[in-house]
């Protein structure tokens, strides 16, 4: 009975919070509104400053709290002038390896449960703009080259999130896929890219998780600033797709048309300034604004604290937890690139670490994304804390070298104001000592590291490509130690995409753990030792060079202030980003898409495809037939049938991964796909369409490796 009556009740009070909200909003006076939409400004913040990055205003005499805005995509970002920290978790590049949004979940639930204990009521994360040239300087920030995988990890970690009371908010809608002149760059991207590839994320995120908030974007886009687009914004965002939640701007710039903006669909300006406010106060009272824009931006505001400010405060997070949920998801992203048997690290033996990033890991990017944490777990300490014998001598170099270029980096850090850690280069070490380590230990393991800072985009030297210190020493110890009878191994604790090809084939073996967080040493034993059977797959293609990649020559690859894609990036790609042109076109990459190896072995079986009324279903077994334990990752690639519009050879559909099977142990799987997302954007049309005729389905996480393959008809 009582179930009968509180249900209804709930639905009739949530129903409510529009009204009541606008019912707060319509005693407000317009300066109270136009401060309402600017926020309060730094300096007026309360003195436990967090790392808190705007607040909303408050208005006690009507019962509207403050809220507090915190970032980012790796962390709650708190200050590092405060005691309290946060947990690193691995980049959502990373996430988006483990090919499972239950990993991504669990992420943004535990950095939910954080930014909530430190009393911040909306989380600036995640990012999740489409990855289309590896050298965007905020990749590691962004899940994927494909948009299905982008918008399911994004959902789930909204969710995980907002069960935690703290709204999440999406990040940088859209086409914000470059860091050079991020502010004012024009980026020109055809109807049909922008709908199935670059909003396509963001719709499948609002539609499946309905996100608190959502973050515009600085770029323009066809001419015209994503902030100040209402058909995009008003129109797609909230129009078409329901979009409920708050809009902010990102850290808006002054010459932006704050009536544009408002107009647009933006509800809060960040971070706020007086000139707003005055533009605002003189729109309302000259008409060039209209006081229902203002009062839906204020409304959406008071929404999103009855929605984030109103429970119990809870106490200051154990960071326990988040440690516990950080290292599961380092090992669950983790991707095996190559192995001639190596792996797992059995015998004992004495093992010789090399690379500066052996000692100092890159937990997370820098910029907004760069976290506090409480520790970060290296890999030479998780090796002896395993009581596995290290090189000493080579552990004294490293640990020297390290501490001195790190001092360096405090001081530039003071000067420069940076809020990253710039990159120590690699020690470049004599071939002559080598031999001499290879003499005394039984293998090796060189750790390759790339940082990323929002603001700037990466490097083809020294960066996409290895300098020529870090080639070197790859030759140098493989020879030594192959000459001995001794293997080697290569750990990427990257940022993004490096250049693989031209000595992938020198060590035993490579594992990619991109930027893994505060536990990134541990899973990195763990995972070489085989504790953890490495289950990521990659969720972005390694093209064999960067100019193969087809967005190569559309992209500030050399950041010319004046030159090319600076102030306007066509992206003449159009649908064809990732795997869609290199599988389309037959262009040879390093490692396609989906790739990643285990240490055991999977078979498939008892595959079905029936159509049903909404869509397709699939369904089919996996085996685990090696002699591990391991979890296989899987996806649903749809070739459509030639006919109407050009289509990319084949386009992932669904994906998931089985649980942990013990050896002989299977898992029945089953994925629905609604015919809906088989439809490609007529842009003369304007509409979408479905081609008529024969699809045809393959199965396997590779995208060039099917497994299982079957057909049906539309
Ligand atoms: C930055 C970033 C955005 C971040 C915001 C607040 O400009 O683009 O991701 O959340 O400012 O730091």
């Amino acid at each position: 009975m009582r179930v009968k009556v509180i249900f209804p009740l709930c639905l009739v009070l949530v129903a409510m919070l529009p009204a009541v909200a606008q019912a707060q909003v319509d005693r407000m006076s317009l300066e109270e509104k136009a401060r309402c939409v600017v926020g309060i400004k730094r300096e007026d913040f309360p003195p436990t400053n967090k790392g808190i990055c705007a607040r909303t205003a408050p208005f006690p005499a009507y019962n509207i709290p403050t809220l507090a805005l915190a970032d980012g995509s790796s962390g709650v970002r708190l200050s590092r002038r405060e005691t309290d920290k946060a947990t690193a978790f691995p980049s959502n590049m990373a996430l988006a390896s483990s090919w499972d949004p239950g990993i991504a979940g669990e992420v943004g639930s535990a950095a939910g449960y954080e930014a909530r204990g430190y009393r911040i009521h909306v989380f600036l994360s995640p990012g999740m703009n489409i990855i289309r040239n590896p050298l965007c300087g905020r990749n590691f920030e962004y899940f994927s080259e494909d948009p299905l995988i982008a918008g399911k990890m994004a959902a789930a970690y909204v969710r995980g999130v907002q069960a935690n009371g703290v709204a999440a908010c999406i990040k940088h809608f859209t086409c914000n896929n470059q860091e050079t002149n991020r502010s004012h760059v024009n980026t020109l991207v055809g109807d049909r890219a922008l709908r199935e590839i670059f909003l396509k994320g963001y719709e499948i995120c609002v539609k499946e998780a309905s996100p608190w908030s959502l973050m515009t974007s600085y770029n323009s886009l066809n001419g015209l600033p994503v902030q100040e687009n209402h058909d995009l914004v008003n129109g797609i965002l909230r129009g078409e797709w329901g979009f409920d939640g708050l809009i902010m701007t990102d850290w808006s710039i002054s010459d932006h048309n704050t009536a544009a903006q408002l107009h647009a669909g933006n509800d809060f300006f960040t971070p706020g300034s007086d000139k707003q406010m005055q533009d605002i106060i003189g729109g309302v009272k000259d008409g060039s604004i209209d006081i229902k824009d203002l009062d839906r931006a204020c409304s959406n505001i008071v929404r999103l604290c009855d929605r984030t400010a109103r429970g119990e405060l809870r106490p200051v997070p154990d960071l326990s937890l988040g440690a516990v949920a950080s290292k599961k998801a380092a090992c669950e992203s983790a991707v095996l690139l190559e192995n001639n048997g190596m792996l797992p690290l059995t015998s004992g033996g004495k093992a010789a670490l090399f690379g500066v990033r052996s000692y100092r890991l890159v937990a997370t990017g820098s910029g907004s994304a760069y976290v506090v944490c409480p520790y970060v777990r290296q890999i030479y300490t998780a090796f002896s804390e395993a009581g596995v014998g290290t090189d000493a001598e080579l552990q004294d170099l490293y640990l020297k070298y390290a501490d001195f270029a790190s001092a360096d980096i405090a001081y530039n850090e003071k000067v420069k104001v940076s809020i990253g850690l710039p990159l120590l280069p690699e020690l470049d070490l004599s071939r002559t000592f080598i031999d001499k380590v290879a003499e005394r230990d039984d293998y090796a393991v060189i750790t390759i590291g790339r940082s990323s800072e929002e603001g700037v985009d990466r490097f083809l030297e020294d960066d996409y490509y290895l300098s020529e210190t870090e080639k070197k020493l790859i030759e140098n110890v493989c020879e030594a130690f192959h000459a001995k009878g001794k293997k080697v191994a290569v750990v990427l604790n990257i940022a993004g995409i490096i250049e693989v090809e031209s000595w992938r084939s020198l060590p035993d073996a490579i594992l990619n753990v991109w930027l893994p967080g505060q536990e990134g040493g541990s899973a990195v034993y763990d995972l070489l030792v085989g504790r953890s059977n490495p289950s990521g797959r990659l969720a972005l293609s390694f093209p064999v060079d960067y100019f193969d990649c087809p967005s190569a020559m559309d992209f500030p690859y050399n950041h010319p202030k004046e030159g090319k894609n600076y102030d306007q990036t066509s992206y003449s790609e159009g649908i064809y980003v990732g795997y869609r042109h290199y599988d389309t076109r037959n262009v040879r990459v390093s490692y396609p898409f989906g790739y990643g190896l285990s240490y055991t072995d999977f078979e498939y079986s008892n595959f079905r495809v029936k159509k049903t009324g909404k869509g397709v279903s699939i369904s089919f077994a996996v085996k685990n037939c090696g002699n591990k334990s391991g979890r296989e990752a899987y996806g649903a690639y749809i070739s459509a049938p030639e006919r109407g519009l050009d289509k990319p050879a084949r386009e992932l559909k669904a994906f998931g991964k089985t649980t942990l099977l013990a050896p002989g142990e299977s898992e029945q799987v089953r994925l629905e796909i609604p015919m809906s997302s088989l439809a490609s954007y007529n842009e003369e049309k304007g509409k979408w369409e479905i081609a008529r005729g024969q699809y045809l389905v393959r199965i396997g996480a590779n995208v060039r490796n099917p497994l299982l393959e079957g057909r049906f008809r539309k």
